[in-house]
This record gives structure tokens, C-alpha cells and sequence, in this order.
């Protein structure tokens, strides 16, 4: 009944179109299951579904279903409790289970197998992996947009210069700041969003690329598996991998919006701006010099958005020159994909306890927020509520805070003394003034940031909800 020859064990999947084993060469060279190992419980639910699938055509009994099923099951003890033996032979993570499970399942274990390929079988695993580690992902961002959240209500009235130029332009809110980079958080969960309608496709059941002669239904195994579509053309299900670059893209723009957190946190926590000090958690010594502390994780945000934008490029070289349909060129696919997934979601999780537990410097921020000329604006806006056209109150107000730099006296003073201005915008060069006057839709002070953190609020109570029913 059994075509199995005994001496299969061993020997690799195409073994019958062979005179000779693979070299030693050969299998270092192309082999992937040193990463893509972690793909097993995806490919066992893969293996499951088809299974079913191939019992559901007819292809095989129940009997001989319920004999691969209990095989797999038996793998997927064996992955998980760490007592899976590989064999040299296990080129990646499919030889290796279907190999397992002939073992264990013998010739029903050789039916596995039947109208499928390790084409439509790995496309299937990595959209199966992606599908759930992209919500992990969300997971985290929205539980970094909580602490910005969280120590932007506590933050209250505390204000710091907004830059442009990297120069002191106008104060801002330090609720305003925290909520900037939440906002682009928001934008990378929306994009994170889209990008799982396109992995959410089952590829399973193109076959090597055409298809098959046997009644299998791609669908079937789709529902199966939980996917919410199934592929339309199996030369572009196997011969396919935009989604991943843009599961790639995606990770490297949340990887870049945490470089620039970083950026600021490294000046922030520097002796010359004293905005923030790191906890002793989230920080590191140096090994020699005893007074240092040091923002690792905020300069490694910054560090490893490189590589990230590595990983993104690397694989969009690598699909750049590829004919239909698979191309083995699309194993590495993985490397960069999870490369990229660890990163960010480590990356989140580090950001989000550092600023979780830094301390605010408030003293020093409103500091150099105070400084007279960050209320120039607000003496030009004041002219132009007087009905002076702005370019000339722009000149009038450039004019004093030049004078005001040359040292002939305070900006307020000449504010004071100028037979267009006087005392009621002179009171505006005073500490903590300017922001109060952000009154505008979406600007930086005390009335618009209200309306900002009840709609962020709202915004991020909204992806919880999303994420409940993802994950
Ligand atoms: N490890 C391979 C991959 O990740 C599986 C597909 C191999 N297919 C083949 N025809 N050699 O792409």
C-alpha cells in the first residue's frame, strides 16, 4: 500500500528526480530553517487546514485525516516543549514538520503533501505570522500613545519652547508636544490597518503556481484558516510579495517616528537643555566615566531605524528583477520582515517605559520658553488687531527685538515706550503669557490642546476597541 521507501528519512523532498544527495554547500547556502524555525505554529495550522481541505475534496478519508492531524499535533508538542529533533536533511521549517509527520502518521503522513507546494505553503505561513505579529505591533503603539496620552493630561499648564530650524520659534504647551508624535502614531496604526486587508489574502491552494488537477478548494482552506480572502490568481499568490514590502514600510515608518522621539529625548535629557531626566531603569552608566548617565534607548531608537530602513530597501532590491512567479530569491523575504517586526515592537516597548517613567523638568522648559523674544508674533498679531497690516507689524516688532539684542534695553521696555504699542503688549513679553495666547483650532495652548486631548482621547479609545476584536 505504501510507496514509502524506508531510506526516505533523510533524504530530501525531490529526492526521486536525483542520482545524488545535495553538498554539504548547497544546503549551508539555501537552507532557511536557522530562521525560519519560527514560523511552525503557522505552518502547522496551514498543514491543518489543508488537511482538511485535501479530506474535504475526497483526496484522502477521514481516517487518514484524523492520522495527520494527531501527527501534527504531536509536532506542534514537540516545537513547543523544545523536543523537536531536526534533521540535517530539514532544509527550513516545511521539510522539517512534513518530514515529522510522515514519521508519525507514515503513509497518510505522505498524503500531506498532495496538491500543494512549499510556494503557496510559506506564502501562506508568512501572511499567517504577519497577520498576527502587525496587530501585536498596533498593540504596542497604542500602549505608547497611552503614556504620551498620560503625561500629557498630567502635564497641565507646563510649557517649552517649539522649535522650527532647531531654533527657540514660539512656546507650546508640553501636552501639545507629547500629542504631536501621538497623532503620527495614529497614522501609523491606520496604515498598519490597511496594510492587513492585503496580507489577509490566502494564497493556499495556488500550488507551486497554476494550480492543480485535483479538486481542491482554495477557499475552504481560507475560511480554514481565518483568512478574509482568497487569492484570485495563483501565479500572483505565489509570485507576489508587496504586501510584505509594505508591511515593511510601515514597520520603518513607525521605526523612524521612534528615531525622531529619540532624537529629541537625547537633547532633552542633555545637561545643556535639563527638559527630562531618565529613570535609573531607563538609563545606563558608562564604564568609565562615574558621573554619566546615558540615553541608550533613545539613541538606539535612533540607531536601529537605520537598519530598519535597511530591511525595507534591502527586500525592495530584492523583488526589484523578478519574473513571475516564485523566485527563490523570495526566501529573503524573512529575514528583513522579522528583523524589522523584533525591532519595533522592542523598540515601542523601550520608548514607551522611558517616557513612562522620566521625570519632566518643568523649570527648566519654561525657561527657555520665557525668553522676551518668543512673544514677537504676539506683538505683531497685537498691531494687526489694531488694524496694522501685518508685514508692517512684522517690521515694527523686528525692528524693537533687533534694538532689544543690541542691548539698548529689554524688549518689554521698548514695547512700553513705543508711541504705536505701550503697556498692553508690553504685558505679552511677560513669563507664560504667549501660550495662553495659542487660542486657535489645533494650536498650542491651554483652550485648543483641551479639545486635542478629549479628541485624542476619543481617537485612541477608538483602536483599543480595534485592537480587542484583532487580537
Ligand atoms: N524555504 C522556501 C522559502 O521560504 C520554501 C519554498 C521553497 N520552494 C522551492 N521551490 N524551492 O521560500
Amino acid at each position: 500500500m505504501s510507496n514509502l521507501e524506508p531510506e526516505a528519512h533523510g533524504k530530501t523532498l525531490w529526492h526521486g528526480r536525483f542520482e545524488g544527495g545535495p553538498a554539504a554547500e548547497l544546503m549551508a547556502f539555501t537552507e532557511s530553517l536557522s530562521f525560519d524555525r519560527r514560523l511552525w505554529p503557522d505552518d502547522i495550522a496551514g498543514s491543518r487546514a489543508h488537511v482538511r481541505g485535501l479530506a474535504h475534496a475526497g483526496l484522502i478519508t477521514d481516517a487518514e485525516r484524523d492520522a495527520v492531524l494527531a501527527a501534527l499535533d504531536q509536532v506542534a508538542h514537540e516545537m513547543q516543549s523544545g523536543a523537536f529533533a531536526f534533521a540535517e536533511s530539514d532544509e527550513d521549517i516545511h521539510t522539517a514538520v512534513e518530514r515529522r509527520v510522515t514519521e508519525l502518521a507514515g503513509p497518510a503522513g505522505a498524503k500531506l503533501h498532495t496538491g500543494r507546494s512549499r510556494n503557496d505553503q510559506s506564502a501562506t505561513d508568512v501572511r499567517l505570522w504577519a497577520k498576527r505579529e502587525l496587530v501585536v505591533v498596533a498593540e504596542r503603539i497604542v500602549a505608547l500613545q497611552q503614556v504620551l496620552l498620560n503625561r500629557a493630561i498630567e502635564a497641565k499648564g507646563v510649557y517649552l519652547p517649539g522649535y522650527t530650524h532647531m531654533q527657540r520659534a514660539q512656546p507650546v504647551l508640553l501636552a501639545h508636544h507629547l500629542l504631536a508624535h501621538g497623532w503620527a502614531l495614529t497614522r501609523d496604526l491606520q496604515r498598519i490597518k490597511g496594510t492587513l486587508e492585503r496580507v489577509d489574502v490566502s494564497p493556499l491552494g495556488a500550488g507551486a503556481l497554476a494550480g492543480s488537477s485535483l479538486p481542491i478548494d482554495p477557499q475552504y482552506t481560507a475560511t480554514q484558516l481565518g483568512f478574509a480572502a482568497v487569492f484570485d490568481n495563483s501565479l500572483d499568490a505565489v509570485g507576489s510579495r508587496d504586501h510584505i514590502a509594505e508591511v515593511l514600510f510601515d514597520l520603518t515608518l513607525v521605526a523612524i517616528n521612534l528615531s525622531r522621539i529619540g532624537e529629541e529625548w537625547v537633547l532633552w535629557t542633555s545637561e545643556e537643555f535639563g527638559f527630562a531626566k531618565l529613570d535609573d531603569g531607563y538609563a545606563t552608566g558608562s564604564s568609565m566615566l562615574p558621573q554619566k548617565k546615558n540615553p541608550d534607548i533613545a539613541e538606539l531608537a535612533r540607531g536601529k531605524a537605520g537598519r530598519i530602513i535597511g530591511d525595507l530597501t534591502g527586500f525592495l532590491a530584492t523583488m526589484k528583477g523578478l519574473p513571475l512567479s516564485y523566485n527563490r530569491d523570495y526566501q529573503e523575504d524573512k529575514e528583513p520582515l522579522f528583523d524589522a517586526m523584533d525591532q519595533v515592537r522592542l523598540g515601542l516597548g523601550a520608548i514607551a517605559g522611558m517616557i513612562a517613567t522620566a521625570t519632566f523638568v518643568p523649570e527648566r522648559m519654561q525657561a527657555a520658553a520665557d525668553s522676551e523674544t518668543g512673544s514677537s508674533t504676539d506683538l505683531a498679531e497685537w498691531l494687526v488687531v489694531q488694524g496694522v497690516p501685518f508685514r508692517e507689524a512684522h517690521a515694527i516688532v523686528g525692528a524693537l527685538v533687533r534694538e532689544a539684542l543690541a542691548g539698548t534695553a529689554s524688549l518689554r521696555e521698548l514695547v512700553a515706550n513705543h508711541p504705536r504699542l505701550g503697556a498692553e503688549p508690553a504685558a505679552l513679553v511677560g513669563p507664560g503669557v504667549s501660550v495662553t495666547r495659542r487660542t486657535s483650532p489645533g494650536g498650542a495652548g491651554p483652550v485648543p490642546v483641551a479639545v486635542q486631548l478629549q479628541h485624542f482621547t476619543e481617537t485612541l479609545a477608538a483602536w483599543q476597541t480595534w485592537l480587542g476584536a484583532h487580537l
